[in-house]
């Protein structure tokens, strides 16, 4: 077990860069596969999810090179098109790789994916892509095996704009025959990312970032090197830990646009925010004020940072209410924020934060990713030392966040135990 023991009561106060994108990374490692060739890749976050990400295309033959966030990847010598279990178990988005995979080779075995236990999260959306595009899919126990003779263009409707599902649809129709047009798309980020690397190779995608986004085939792609996007969710919480210690921060490598909902729900809590180009510098008043938040498929406010600004509002001045309604498990953490002092109800989708002055220190455990990144910030509020036990889980999607933290003031020791 991994724990932070985190020394309360300290404002954060100091500058931090973003890291690449994890999100947008793990599409863009699976388009990797697609070109069989040499892909580049810069500002790729050394995280958990990328290095399984990654450890699953050298078994499946790829040739993977890394230089600190410098990734190079070959995918000439690809030989396999079986996802190994128990690292398609780790996490949910090794479902990527079944696109990219089928795209090149069409056919791919998987299991069910794992990952954070934030709800059902299942894939059905996923392979009803896959079958728009000719694939036929059987199902048997505890595997997926998909294959089809060609992938044919379609229009692929999806019934909700799952961000996952319209990643997997793209890098299916990429090296498809004829023209796929995807309606109700997701429109985050980092599918337009996806879609950059991909045009970049040669692909032939218009219309990434709104809902309707056509895939026109194209034979094959070439080599690539590519810079992935900053994360948009290390930039919300890195906000969050100069707001809810009354501290202030000079954030670099962030893109404004793609956080708009997180920097006007910061506004409302009463910081005080000057937006740059890819700066933002951010002073939080004494005490924050309360905010209601209801999240949304982009551009809504992102369900990834709601257990975030669930801790953040903990000691606002006032009550907040909060609707979850992407995941109907997103609110594991409140347990444990609860036991720091905070004074929260759910029902169903909805959170009720009542404002306490001041949390409490204690021992708490964190049980995914961003319910463990809120209990990191509650502890740097709390008065006393704070320990937060199995931070597995934050580590698979924050690069170095103890160091950045302490970089501006806080005093986070990490430790291990067996
Ligand atoms: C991605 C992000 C995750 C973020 C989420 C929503 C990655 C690696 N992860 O996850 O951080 O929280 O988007 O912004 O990019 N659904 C179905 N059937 C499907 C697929 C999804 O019912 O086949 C449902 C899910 O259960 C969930 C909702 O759609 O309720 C949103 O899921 P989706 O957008 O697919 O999220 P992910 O791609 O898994």
């Amino acid at each position: 077990m991994t724990s932070y023991i985190i020394e309360g009561g300290r404002r954060i106060d100091g500058s931090a860069t973003c890291s690449g994108s994890k999100n947008a990374s793990l599409p863009i490692i699976a388009a990797s596969i697609l070109n069989g060739k040499t892909t580049k890749l810069y500002h790729v976050p050394n995280i958990h999810d990328t290095n399984v990400t990654l450890e699953i295309l050298k078994i499946l033959g790829c040739k993977v090179t890394k230089n600190g966030g410098k990734i190079e990847i070959n995918s000439k010598n690809m030989n396999s098109h079986e996802i190994p279990e128990h690292l398609m178990r780790e996490m949910r988005s090794t479902v990527i790789l079944a696109g990219a995979i089928l795209g090149r080779f069409k056919e791919v075995t998987f299991s069910y994916p794992g990952g954070c236990d934030i709800g059902a999260r299942p894939i059905d959306l996923h392979l009803t892509a896959f079958k728009k595009l000719g694939v036929t899919i059987e199902e048997g126990a505890g595997y997926i095996y998909c294959k089809c003779e060609k992938l044919i263009g379609n229009n692929i409707d999806f019934d909700f704009p799952s961000v996952g599902a319209t990643e997997n649809a793209i890098l299916a129709a990429v090296l498809a025959e004829g023209t796929s047009v995807i309606s109700n798309a997701a429109m985050e980020p980092e599918i337009i990312d996806l879609a950059n690397i991909l045009n970049k190779m040669g692909a032939k995608i218009v219309g990434a970032g709104t809902n309707v986004i056509t895939v026109t085939g194209v034979k094959n792609l070439k080599e690539v090197g590519y810079d992935v996007m900053p994360d948009r969710i290390e930039a919300g919480t890195l906000l969050c830990s100069a707001a809810i210690t009354g501290g202030r921060i000079e954030l670099n490598n962030v893109i404004p646009e793609h956080i708009t909902p997180i920097i006007r729900k910061l506004e409302e809590t009463g910081c005080k925010l000057e937006v740059g180009e890819n700066t933002i510098h951010l002073v939080a008043p004494k005490r924050l004020k309360a905010v209601d938040i209801k999240t949304m498929p982009y551009p809504g406010f992102p369900t990834d940072m709601q257990s975030i600004f669930a801790g953040t509002l903990t000691t606002a001045k006032g009550s907040s209410v909060i609707i979850e309604n992407i995941f109907e498990n997103r609110y594991k953490y409140v347990n444990e924020l609860i036991r720091m002092g905070a004074k929260i109800t759910v029902e169903g989708k909805m959170a009720v934060i009542k404002g306490v002055k001041r949390l409490c220190a204690a021992t708490v455990e964190a049980a995914d990713l961003r319910g463990g990144a809120t209990l990191v910030l509650a502890g740097l509020s709390a008065k006393g030392t704070t320990r937060v036990n199995h931070i597995e889980y934050l580590l698979r999607g924050y690069e170095n966040l103890d160091k950045k933290l302490n970089n501006m003031g806080a005093k986070i020791t990490k430790v291990e135990e067996n």
